[in-house]
């Protein structure tokens, strides 16, 4: 009954997290693209920076942004602040049913380092801080003026986190914590610089004073930093779907590449909403994600080369290291139902799967999650020379 309850809890989550994000990030992708696309007003007006002209849903819209604010405080003055702090409340609570509750499976790979799921929650709390205490003490540094050494440090920093995760976590908690430290900065930007900023300018305007323009300075490079990473961020809650990224043993390095990728995506369209199109940089976007492809082309182990397998040889070694989870009924703590609506019982059903069996087990290396329940490379050659001779459906998207 608990873990049917978690399921829900679970479900709600990932569901209410989708729909924050979306609008989040709908809402943020919105401003950074009219702040992009601002035209000189014509004819020109005192304070106004620049003025947008759109149609939309059968209507026209006149958007201006002034230099600093307006004269005088409008009555009805709309805030965007709600949509992120639900992102990072939702996403976080899934974070915690997800991958806390199952620590040993979701964090921990023994493989990797063996340390107790306690201590893997607390490892991933004390990084998420760290990270928002090292980002914001940067850009608040002298560092904090020079936009291009900072996008620079920080993608050093971006590359030493995922380093640094992969040697801790297993490779899909390790995509994670990254998404969850960088998903933390970008919602603290709104939370404690972007928000509190405009509270004391608007605080200023109703004092009648003229608002001070670091707050909208401070603002707008938080904002630009969190539009560069929404990307990458994406693709890490995505991520789990596709072990060949995360269960790579290269997979932090895989992950750099991808920050990269949505970096220069990012910018194409920034520039082109300000009317530039740079056209090599989607160009060269695609070529890296191809080169990334043929980089990471999963190998079969070599302990399989030469050696033969039978269906009953796989059984046995299903039975010993996947049963305990899928089969109708799972005995492993914490599972109610087999994961995925996958049970893995008879030959049929072995037959079936096959070729998920293969990826997950042989290439990607996934299954068992955690290695929790201790399958041996002699194991997992057993069902790579099976699936390499005998396995019906062989070759058809696998290696
Ligand atoms: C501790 C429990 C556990 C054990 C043991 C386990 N699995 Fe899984 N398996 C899972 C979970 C959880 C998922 C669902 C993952 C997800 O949500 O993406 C899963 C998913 C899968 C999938 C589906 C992946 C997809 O693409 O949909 C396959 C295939 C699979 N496991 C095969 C295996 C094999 C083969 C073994 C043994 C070598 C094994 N599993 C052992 C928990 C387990």
């Amino acid at each position: 009954m608990e873990a049917y309850l978690l399921d829900w809890a679970s479900l709600l989550l990932r569901w209410l997290h989708v729909i924050a994000g979306i609008v989040w990030i709908g809402a943020s992708f919105y401003f950074v693209a009219l702040d992009n696309s601002l035209d000189p007003p014509n004819p020109p007006k005192k304070g106004v920076l620049g003025e947008n002209w759109s149609i939309h849903g059968g209507g026209f819209y006149h958007k201006q942004k002034y230099v600093v604010a307006p004269d005088r405080l409008p009555e009805r003055l709309h805030w965007f602040k709600w949509e992120a702090y639900w992102t990072w409340i939702s996403g976080f609570a899934l974070f915690v049913v997800a991958y806390y509750l199952h620590a040993e499976t979701m964090l921990v790979d023994r493989a990797v380092l063996d340390i107790a799921p306690s201590t893997a929650v607390l490892a991933s709390l004390g990084l998420i801080v760290a990270a928002w205490l090292v980002y914001d003490g940067l850009c608040r540094s002298p560092l904090g003026r020079h936009d291009g050494w900072l996008a620079l440090v920080g993608f050093v920093l971006i590359a030493l986190a995922a380093w640094g995760c992969a040697q801790l976590f297993g490779g899909r908690g390790a995509y994670l914590q990254v998404g969850v430290m960088v998903g933390t900065i970008m919602v603290a930007n709104v939370a404690m610089v972007i928000i509190p900023g405009q509270k004391k300018m608007v605080a200023a305007m109703s004092a009648g004073e003229v608002p001070d323009p670091k707050y909208g300075r401070w603002g707008k490079q938080r904002s630009v930093h969190n539009n560069y990473v929404t990307l990458p961020v994406v693709f890490i809650m995505l991520s789990g779907h596709y072990p060949m990224t995360y269960g790579h043993p290269q997979a932090w390095a895989v992950l750099v590449a991808v920050f990269l990728i949505g970096g220069v995506v990012r910018h194409y369209f920034n520039r082109r909403n300000a009317g530039q199109t740079i056209a090599w940089l989607p160009a060269a976007a695609a070529a890296m994600v191809v080169v990334l492809a043929a980089l990471i082309v999963p190998r079969a182990p070599e302990g399989s080369a030469g050696r033969t397998a039978t269906i009953a040889d796989v059984q046995q070694v299903i039975a010993l290291r996947c049963q305990s989870c899928h089969a109708a009924a799972p005995t492993q703590p914490g599972f109610v139902q087999p994961p995925g609506g996958i049970m893995l019982d008879t030959p049929e059903r072995i037959a079936q799967f096959a070729q998920k069996i293969h990826q997950q087990t042989v290439l990607a290396k996934v299954m068992p999650p955690g290695n929790l329940t201790g399958i041996t490379d002699d194991e997992r050659a057993i069902i790579a020379a099976w699936y390499r001779d005998a396995a019906p459906g062989r070759g058809r998207g696998g290696s």
